[in-house]
């Protein structure tokens, strides 16, 4: 983790000391309209709006996906386009992935393969350029400014790398727990509060100020934050990105264990792939659309983290995505191995296998 600026951090905490209860209260529904830099980014150009609803046209009809049996997240054909002076960025290319409710899904990546950005949309930070999202049976793109200030408030919960996103330096950890609280009409606040502080395992220090915590610490109270509203989707982007090893493997127990015990769907983002081999299903991002998917073999499923070597064992399947117009996307190594010359391929189908050759190699070791 880099050094905290504690020049920032001091003014920061200065300037946010002089907010009286109700202009903090003002600061929060502010920000929750925000939205992310990204948000304010020129992505509206004219061709892609175009594209936009000719796709919505095709995509899911939004009664399927709605009420209590509808998976917790359906993305379709997921498409971004940052589009800035200079140059467009391809963030998205057509994703698509189905979360079912009560599952804990790891999602890794290169960096820059769209992993916050889809994330960010997960959250109600961003918008798609084309394509079609549900959480919980809601249709994101659909929604109007104010409920989508609710989605952001209630459906969800957010975790960052950076927890200075999540906490108030000039309050307590009980404090920055009851926070989010203060826009609904919980009446139980401090008890629920103390509540989320045993869950995360920081009772002990409810009264301390988030510069009296330890990186780690201040992670585990931001989880409890993320969880104050009983969000109905758990998001975390990197969230042992800036913590040690040890710290770390806590904090994906804690995800694990609040996806065991209490049925919560959690989407953690992470560049760990010791972490991710712990999880039920971990899928990967390449160029902006699932590439591939890694699902815990059902042995492993029912061991507890202490019995197993997870580096040692192969804990589980890899599979390959297919997408809806058949394309797939040849893992790295395997392509590499085939040594094209160019973009062309030999598929092959004896069944039930289906063959991907380098036809100059093929052309040659028939000659011989
Ligand atoms: N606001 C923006 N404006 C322009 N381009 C952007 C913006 N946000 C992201 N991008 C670009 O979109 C692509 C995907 O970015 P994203 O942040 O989703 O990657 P990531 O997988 O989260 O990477 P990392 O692991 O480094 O966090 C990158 O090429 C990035 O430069
Ligand atoms: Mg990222």
């Amino acid at each position: 983790m880099g050094k905290p600026n504690n020049k920032n951090k001091k003014n920061n905490t200065e300037k946010q000391e002089k907010l009286t209860g109700d202009e903090l209260k003002e600061k929060l529904k502010e920000s929750e309209g925000a939205g992310t830099d990204a948000e304010k980014t020129d992505d509206s150009a004219e061709s892609m709006s175009a594209i936009t609803s000719d796709m919505a046209n095709e995509a899911t009809d939004d009664d399927l996906v709605s009420g209590e049996n509808s998976p917790m997240v359906l993305a379709e054909n997921l498409v971004k386009i940052y589009k800035t002076l200079e140059l467009e960025v391809l963030a998205l290319q057509g994703l698509d992935l189905r979360v079912e409710r009560g599952e804990l899904t790891a999602i890794i990546g290169n960096s820059g393969s769209g992993k916050s950005t889809f994330l960010n949309m997960l959250g109600g930070l961003d918008e798609p350029s084309a394509g079609k999202l549900f959480v919980d049976g809601k249709n994101l793109f659909k929604l109007s400014q104010s409920e989508k200030v609710i989605y952001k408030r209630n459906t969800v919960g957010f975790v960052w790398q950076n927890n200075g996103r999540n906490l108030l330096p000039f309050m307590n950890a009980m404090e920055n727990i009851m926070v989010p609280m203060h826009l609904t009409s919980e009446k139980h606040k401090k008890e629920r509060a103390l509540e989320l502080l045993d869950l995360v395992g920081m009772s002990h220090r409810k009264y301390s100020r988030m510069n009296q915590l330890s990186g780690g610490e201040q992670q585990r109270i931001a989880i409890a934050i993320a969880l104050a509203n009983k969000p109905k989707l758990l998001l975390a982007d990197e969230p042992t990105g800036s913590v040690d090893r040890k710290t770390a493997d806590y904090i994906f127990d804690l995800f694990r264990r609040l996806n065991k015990e209490y049925g919560q769907t959690i989407i953690i983002v992470t560049h760990d792939v010791e972490l991710s081999k712990k999880v039920a299903r971990v899928v990967a991002i390449r160029d902006g659309k699932i590439s591939s998917e890694r699902i815990l073999k059902e042995h492993y499923a029912n061991l507890g983290t202490g019995e197993i070597n997870w580096m040692e064992e192969d804990t589980q399947d890899e599979f390959t995505i297919v997408d809806r117009a058949g394309r797939i996307q040849i893992p790295k190594k395997m392509l590499d191995s085939l040594e094209l010359k160019d973009n062309k391929i030999k598929v092959t189908y004896e069944e039930p296998v289906i063959k991907l050759e380098n036809p100059s190699k093929n052309t040659v070791s028939k000659e011989k």
